[in-house]
């Protein structure tokens, strides 16, 4: 029998690579990818892979209840990889309600669903919830996130993940459905919506734009390739264990302006300017409200009992991703062009 999985979020920065590796990995398997193709969703992400057999796209909302419950009952799926989210603390301090909806009323909507469909039979079947580090809160010097950090989110994109991390806890206790969470740290690589810190710079860069850092840049964070999340995420959906939960991290903790140092070296010589041209463009703006300083993960849980491993180091994945956004300026163009100067206004030049 083949199995028929639902990836939500999939036309979006991390769900493109989990359905891309699902889609080659997987040909026994349906992989539908049902996205709202909000600002962040773009199915130029998935390009290479559209005409593969065993995908299927549907554009829908997973804040509808009757869509979503009409759509679990046409395809009856045995999994769900559930990635769809508002992704974006800046957006969550303008706007939190779209956070809300999606975040926390989109992941019951699926739940409930699932229950409908899977009641009765829940053997073999599954729901995994992809969650964020940034559940646990503010970090100071030292220490790390495990898997059992008492909750402490501190902007609404954070609390509303976190929102919807307990709702599916409580499915598996209360309904026991077959549920498993992770909560990884920052992302990057190809595909990433260039309002996150490393797109965002390496698009300013390329233009000649100021590469604004908030406050001192002293704020930590902890950086995975894509790409290694998405086998994390492939590990996890096969082999976790119900009701657990796994920190997938890279090990990686880097300040902001370091970071961006870094950054700004590799474009320089990609670019063939002079070095230090770039770091002349780094300034230092206003604070984000409620910045949390410092994210790091001890992901030892799923090294130990799934063997995963990260394999791209920091420096070649940050080459990798600095040669990806050039290759693709195409991409990069389309995506900046209408809402994206909107927000950035909104953003950066009003604060
Ligand atoms: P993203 O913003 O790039 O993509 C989100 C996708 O969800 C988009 O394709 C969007 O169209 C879709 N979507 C949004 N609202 C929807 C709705 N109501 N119905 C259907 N589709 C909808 O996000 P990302 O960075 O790829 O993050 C994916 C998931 O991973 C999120 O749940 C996020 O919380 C989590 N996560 C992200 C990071 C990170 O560093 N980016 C780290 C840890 C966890
Ligand atoms: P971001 O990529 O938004 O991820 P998150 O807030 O989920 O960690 O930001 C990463 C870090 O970079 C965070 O400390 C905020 C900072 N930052 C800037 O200094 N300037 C920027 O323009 C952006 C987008 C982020």
């Amino acid at each position: 029998m083949r199995k028929t999985i639902l990836i939500t979020g999939g036309a979006g920065f991390i769900g493109s690579h989990v359905v891309r590796l699902f889609v080659k990995k997987y040909p026994d398997y349906n992989i539908i990818n049902l996205d709202k193709l909000t600002y962040a969703g773009n199915l130029e992400n998935l390009k290479d892979i559209e005409n593969a057999d065993n995908y299927f796209f549907e554009k829908g909302d997973i804040n509808d209840p009757v869509f979503v419950s009409g759509f679990f009952q046409k395809h009856l799926f045995d999994g769900v990889i559930h990635l769809a989210a508002e992704s974006h603390v800046d957006r969550s301090i303008l706007a939190p309600m779209d956070f809300i909806n999606t975040n926390i009323i989109g992941t019951v909507n699926l739940l409930n669903s699932s229950r409908e469909i899977w009641a009765g039979n829940m053997q073999e079947k599954r729901f995994y919830h992809i969650s964020t580090d940034e559940v646990f809160g503010s970090l100071g010097k030292d220490g790390s996130f495990t898997e059992t950090t008492p909750y402490d989110p501190r902007s609404p994109y954070s609390a509303s993940k976190a929102s919807s991390d307990h709702l599916v806890r409580a499915y598996f206790h209360t309904y026991n459905l077959p549920i498993v969470i992770s909560n990884c740290s920052n992302n990057y690589g190809p595909y990433q919506f260039p309002e996150k810190l490393i797109p965002l710079s390496i698009n300013n860069i390329l233009n000649q734009k100021q590469i604004p850092v908030y406050g001192k840049g002293e704020n930590i964070r902890d950086w995975l390739y894509v790409e290694d999340h998405a086998k994390a995420i492939d590990l996890i959906f096969h082999q976790g264990e119900n009701g657990e939960t796994y920190n997938v991290g890279g090990n990686n903790e880097w300040k902001n302006i370091d970071l961006i140092q870094k950054l700004c070296r590799i474009m320089d010589k990609k670019l063939n300017r002079t070095p230090g041209a770039s770091e002349k463009l780094i300034t230092f703006v206003k604070d984000r409200a409620g910045h949390d300083l410092r994210y790091a993960i001890d992901s030892s849980k799923i090294r130990k009992e799934l063997k995963w491993v990260p394999l791209v180091d920091f420096e070649k994945g940050l080459k990798l991703t600095a040669e990806w956004y050039l290759q693709n300026k195409e991409w990069l163009n389309n995506v900046i062009s209408g809402e994206y100067e909107k927000y950035y206004d909104d953003q950066y030049l009003k604060r």
